[in-house]
């Protein structure tokens, strides 16, 4: 469970999370919409500990995360995978290694059959040793999503993991995300400012709306 209460961001004078409150419960799934420029991806950097709010507090599975100014726990403790909106894959590092680069607590052998089981669940076993540069767009996102979930987090955060994908892509991979998410119980708060995108993932729809969330609802 992550709890944000009183959570407010801003950039110099400019407020963008002002008092916003959100409780995402194990295993549920919400949408959050909202314009371009609301605070969406804002929202989920702060749900993720990557960075501090300026006001209010997140709790995660019942610890202190975040008060203002200050991260109290790190993003690799708080259980949580995101899907970031470009991909945003090392280009560096083939397949294998971007996916084990997140199971690096893990002895080796279990570190390898984690990464294995995700690139299994994705569908992308067999371009484990390319380059993401060598990769088509929606392989791409494939294995973004290998990588959040290969760890298995109790929650996951995505951010318009399909946009720029033609729409016979985006319904598949967007199947195979609600898939895994359901089958393994993973609470996932899902951006997106795709009406249809969100009444396919379901669960509580949201508005973030100068700087609350809004909640218009159950898909
Ligand atoms: N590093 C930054 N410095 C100053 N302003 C920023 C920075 N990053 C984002 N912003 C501003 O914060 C607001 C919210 O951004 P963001 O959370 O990315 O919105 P969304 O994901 O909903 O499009 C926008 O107005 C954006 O211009
Ligand atoms: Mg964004």
């Amino acid at each position: 469970m992550i709890e944000c209460v009183g959570l407010s961001f801003s950039f110099g004078r400019s407020a963008i999370l002002s008092n916003l409150e959100l409780t995402v419960y194990d295993g549920e799934r919400i949408v959050v919409m909202g314009r371009s420029g609301a605070g969406k991806t804002t929202l989920l950097r702060l749900l993720a500990g990557l960075v501090a709010p300026s006001g209010g507090t997140i709790r995660v599975g019942g610890e202190a995360a975040s008060a203002a100014g200050s991260v109290s726990m790190a993003p690799s403790r708080r259980d949580i995978g995101f899907v970031f909106q470009a991909g945003a894959l090392w280009p560096h590092m083939t397949v294998e290694q971007n996916v084990l680069y997140g199971l690096a607590d893990l002895p080796r052998p279990e570190a390898r059959l984690r990464m294995t089981e995700a690139l299994v669940a994705c569908k992308v076993v067999e371009l484990a040793l390319r380059l993401p540069g060598q990769l088509s767009g929606g392989e791409q996102r494939r294995v973004g999503l290998a990588r959040a979930i290969a760890p298995h987090p109790r929650h996951l955060l995505m951010d318009e993991p399909l946009t720029n994908l033609d729409t016979d892509l985006r319904l598949e991979l967007l199947q195979l995300m609600c898939e895994i998410v359901r089958s393994r119980g993973t609470a996932l708060v899902y951006v997106t400012h795709d009406e249809d995108e969100a009444s396919a993932v379901g669960g509580r729809q949201m508005r973030l709306e100068n700087g609350h969330l809004v909640e218009s609802g159950t898909a």
